[in-house]
C-alpha cells in the first residue's frame, strides 16, 4: 500500500526508513524538495518525492504529517480536500524551539495536540495520533525488535482508522496499542506517561490498564 510522509527532517526521513523496510510504498514531501528528493534515493526502489504536498497524496492511502506543530495547520488547510477519506497520522509534539534553542509548549497545560489538531481537519478526514511517541533515535532502535516487539501507542476516536494505523505501525516494525480515544492524546505527547517508552505489549496493557 502507498503512505504519503510530509516532513522528512529528523523523525519523518526515520518513519520513511522504517515502513519502506517493511515493503510500504512511499510518497515524500518536504518545505523545499530537496530533503525529501535526497530521502527518496537514498530509500531506493518503492519511494518517490512528490511534486509537492498535494501531489504527494496522489494515490496514498495514509498521509503522516511528519511537521512541527507550528506549522501543522498551514499544511492541513492546503491539503485540506484530499485528507477527507484518508487516515492522517499526526505524531506531532506540542512544542516549539526559538532561535536559542529553548523548546517550550505551545499549548496551555491541559490542552492536547491531537484535540487541537482533530478540531483543524475536514469532515472525513480519520485521524490517529501516533508515530511521535519515542524521539526518532529510539524509534529506530527499536524497531522488529526480537523475540518480542516494542509497542507502540496510538490513539484515535475512529475504528477504522485504528486498523489502519495498526496496519502501518506493524509495517514500521511495531506491536500497536490503542491508549484510548483522541481526549487520550496528551498520554503519548512529551510530558505524558506513555512518552518515550519502549515495552512490549503485556506492560503496555497494564501501563494503559492502571491509569
Ligand atoms: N525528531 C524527533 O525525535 C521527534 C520525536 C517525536 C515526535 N516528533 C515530532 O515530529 C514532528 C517533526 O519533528 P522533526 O524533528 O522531524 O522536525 P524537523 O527535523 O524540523 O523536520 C520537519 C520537516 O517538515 C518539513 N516542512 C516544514 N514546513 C513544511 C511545509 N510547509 N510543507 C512540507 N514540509 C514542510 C521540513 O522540510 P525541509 O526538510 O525542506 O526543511 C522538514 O522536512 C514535530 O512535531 C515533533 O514534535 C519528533
Amino acid at each position: 500500500m502507498t503512505t504519503a510522509i510530509i516532513g522528512t527532517g529528523g523523525l519523518g526521513s526515520v518513519i520513511a526508513r522504517q515502513l519502506a523496510s517493511g515493503g510500504e510504498t512511499l510518497r515524500l514531501s518536504s518545505a523545499d524538495r530537496e530533503s525529501a528528493r535526497t530521502l527518496a534515493a537514498e530509500i531506493g526502489r518503492g519511494a518517490v518525492a512528490a511534486a509537492g504536498n498535494r501531489d504527494a497524496l496522489q494515490g496514498a492511502d495514509a498521509v503522516v504529517l511528519a511537521l512541527r506543530f507550528t506549522v501543522l495547520k498551514g499544511v492541513i488547510d492546503e491539503i485540506a480536500d484530499p485528507l477527507a477519506g484518508r487516515l492522517v497520522v499526526v505524531p506531532s509534539n506540542p512544542l516549539s524551539t526559538d532561535a536559542h534553542g529553548n523548546v517550550s509548549r505551545v499549548l496551555p497545560e491541559g490542552q492536547s495536540a491531537g484535540k487541537v489538531v482533530a478540531g483543524w481537519l475536514p469532515a472525513g478526514a480519520r485521524l490517529a495520533m501516533a508515530f511521535g511517541t519515542m524521539s526518532a533515535d529510539l524509534f529506530e532502535s527499536a524497531a522488529n525488535r526480537s523475540p518480542e516487539p516494542a509497542v507502540l501507542f496510538y490513539v484515535t476516536d475512529d475504528d477504522r482508522a485504528g486498523q489502519e494505523v495498526e496496519r502501518l505501525i506493524r509495517t514500521a516494525g511495531f506491536e500497536p496499542v490503542k491508549a484510548g480515544g483522541i481526549e487520550q492524546s496528551g498520554r503519548l505527547e512529551v510530558g505524558g506517561d506513555l512518552h518515550d517508552l519502549v515495552v512490549g505489549p503485556a506492560q503496555a496493557r497494564s501501563l494503559i490498564d492502571r491509569a
